[in-house]
């Protein structure tokens, strides 16, 4: 039997937002004014370059990430949809996902009639001295408000929240999440707050203020996610990623984890594409600022692309791999797809310390392995 195809994603990046998070560093700007359909035009001629370069293979996933791509028209989604159905085509059953902030709840009609057919919705916290900690433009009547208009609208439907927020204790995490769990959603993204270098929270925390709760209470908070998530029937199938059954799992970030390939348009997005064992797997990076984008785009030079060696392309896919909770990565085609083998004496520590466990070829994080779940794979990569 001959494998399965490897599957192909489309990722658009809309860098623009309302205004911009304190926590944020995602390659986002504030608002778009007269850039916006330029941006659009932009993105149709990467799409035409692209499909030069990938040949005729069916899109199993197209995903509108951000920056905040609720702030697109319905007429720029369909422009896209429609060019990316005529030069690829779309699977039967693609997902088409987006990621939307509460505010724009009014527009999730137009959305869903575009022909987005998952949403996942950026609540971040329920309550609205949080929401404003947090630099948020919506509060918490909002984001439930937009969560039941996403619910009318979407048949799949996942939301963001952020814990580890400052002042937040394990207890009113679990009274948080609970209130979550009951609303019985399909899927969630539950993210511990990181500080990352260079945002507006990185320096209040070098000027002490911002006090993120201490390792101790983060680790109980993350102990309680995967407690709390379990019983109610949503287990993580990703470090941050919970879902009822595996048809609610999000299709497009599977590409990643599962090492697929995926063209990335629009500022800064990353693609990858290939692998060692057909000529090499390429990496792709779009030019990060919008200006720079649309004026190369024109001349379908808008990304940076490189030959991974088969080295890197190997820690990629043992880092990435690791992070799915039931399958974990998959020792053979690691194997036949760059000529590596994962880390011997990682792996021999791994197994001595109960991190990871072997099913067959799969090597899976332990419940004990998933709390060092990034050092571990550190470890393991050759
Ligand atoms: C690219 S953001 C976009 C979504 C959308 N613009 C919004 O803000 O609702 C995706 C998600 O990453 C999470 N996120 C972003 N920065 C984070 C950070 N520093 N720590 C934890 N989660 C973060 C948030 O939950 C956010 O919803
Ligand atoms: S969290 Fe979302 S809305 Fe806030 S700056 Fe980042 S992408 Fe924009």
């Amino acid at each position: 039997m001959s494998p399965a195809p490897v599957k192909l994603g489309l990722y658009i990046h809309w860098p623009y937002c309302a205004r911009i998070c304190p926590y944020c560093d995602f390659n986002v700007y504030k608002a778009a004014g007269a850039d916006s359909g330029a941006l659009t035009d932009a993105l149709l001629a990467d799409l035409d370059h692209w499909r030069a370069r990938t040949g005729p293979r069916p899109l199993a996933s197209i995903h509108f990430g951000g920056g905040t791509p609720s702030l697109m028209t319905p007429a720029q989604i369909e422009a896209v949809l429609t060019r990316a159905e005529a030069l690829w085509g779309i699977a039967p059953g693609a997902e088409i996902g987006l990621e939307a902030n509460p505010k724009e709840a009014a527009s999730f009609a137009g959305l869903a009639g575009a022909g987005i057919n998952r949403l996942s919705l950026g609540v971040q916290a329920l309550d609205d001295a949080s929401l404003a900690r947090l630099g948020r433009d919506h509060d918490a009547k909002g984001a439930l408000l937009a969560l039941e208009a996403a619910q009318a609208l979407f048949e799949r439907l996942s939301i963001d929240l952020i814990y580890a927020r400052e002042g937040q204790s394990p207890d009113s995490w679990a009274a948080e999440l609970s209130r979550v769990l009951a609303m019985g959603l399909d899927h969630l993204s539950l993210y511990q707050l990181t500080i990352e270098p260079g945002t507006a929270f990185a320096r209040q925390a070098e000027r002490g203020r911002l006090t993120p709760p201490g390792d101790d209470d983060a680790a109980d908070m993350y102990a309680l996610t995967q407690d709390l998530t379990t019983a109610a029937g949503l287990p993580a199938y990703e470090i941050s990623n919970h879902a009822r059954t595996r048809e609610d799992h999000s299709v497009h970030n599977r590409l990643y984890w599962e090492g697929a390939d995926w063209i990335a348009i629009g500022p800064g997005g990353h693609g990858r594409l290939g692998s060692h064992a057909t000529g090499g797997r390429l990496a792709t990076e779009a030019a990060l600022k919008p200006a720079d984008y649309i004026a190369r785009a024109a001349s379908g030079a808008a990304h940076d692309v490189e030959t991974l060696s088969a080295r890197d392309e190997a820690v990629e896919r043992v880092l990435m791999g690791m992070r799915l909770v039931e399958e974990g990565l998959d020792l053979d085609a690691l194997k036949s797809l760059t000529g590596f083998d994962v880390d011997s004496d990682g792996l021999a520590l791994a197994l001595s310390r109960g991190q990871v466990r072997r099913d067959g070829p799969r090597l899976i994080l332990t419940p004990q392995g998933r709390i060092f779940a990034d050092a571990v794979a550190g470890a393991l990569a050759p």
